[in-house]
């Protein structure tokens, strides 16, 4: 009987095991072998750090954000210095031809400034308009009533009314407002007086307080 030979590659498989041949399949198909397979569960403190900070972030948000509207945050808004007051520039020529404009002066003395044969003087060249301020400031404070000759014409039909902050008056117009649209009127359709400031209104207006509407003869003794 002859020994059975160590040499014999069939032996050699019998006795390997399981781990062996795991092992040698893996080397063959040239598989690392799974460290991901043990993972770790997350740490429990960063749990509790995470939803800490998701909390805090909603609150901020919730509470700071202004539902994201436009209107509400403007991040690019540069911040005022304390006490600094927004000043709007308002031309006050610009201001008194919408004041003219809007259903005020025009209806009667007409966009054109030439009033309406008979019933309207003229604005346009009116030596009423270019002439005192004095006067004209009182004409628009109080109104203007009776006879009233305006470039060599006579009107009476119709009466000016006040606009002015004073008693009667439909109006109720600012100083400011008077002395815009005073502004307007002395500059436009080839007039070229001066501006009438809210200063000279203010003055007149206290002087005169509420005085009812004037005549012309009344108007020309006055400066
Ligand atoms: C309801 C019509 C009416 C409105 C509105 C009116 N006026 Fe007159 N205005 C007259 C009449 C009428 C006279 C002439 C009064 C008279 O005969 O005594 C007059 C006279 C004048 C005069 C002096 C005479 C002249 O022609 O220069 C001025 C200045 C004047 N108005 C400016 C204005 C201005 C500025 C406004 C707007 C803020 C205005 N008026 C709004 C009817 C109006």
């Amino acid at each position: 009987m002859s020994q059975p030979s160590n040499s014999d590659p069939r032996l050699e498989q019998a006795a390997a095991t399981d781990e062996s041949l795991l092992a040698s399949h893996e080397k063959l198909l040239g598989k690392k072998p799974d460290d991901q397979a043990n993972y770790r569960l997350l740490p429990l403190n960063l749990l509790f750090v995470f939803s800490g900070l998701i909390f805090f972030a909603g609150t901020y948000l919730n509470l700071y954000s202004g539902h994201f509207d436009p209107k509400i945050y403007n991040e690019h808004a540069l911040p005022r210095p304390a006490g600094a007051e927004e000043v709007v520039k308002v031309d006050p020529r610009e201001l008194g031809k919408k004041l003219f404009n809007n259903a005020a002066c025009n209806t009667c003395h007409q966009v054109t400034g030439l009033g309406q044969p008979g019933v309207y003087p003229p604005l346009a060249g009116s030596e009423w308009v270019v002439g005192s301020e004095e006067r004209v400031i009182r004409i628009l404070l109080h109104g203007l009533q009776g006879k009233v000759t305006v470039k060599g014409t006579e009107y009476s039909a119709a009466a000016m009314p006040a606009f002015g902050k004073v008693a009667g008056s439909g109006y109720n117009w600012s100083d400011d407002k008077i002395a815009a649209v005073l502004t307007y009127v002395r500059s436009e359709w080839g007039n070229s007086a001066g501006p009438i400031t809210t200063e000279k209104v203010a003055e007149i207006h206290a002087k005169e307080g509420d005085h009812k509407a004037w005549a012309a003869d009344e108007l020309t003794k006055l400066p």
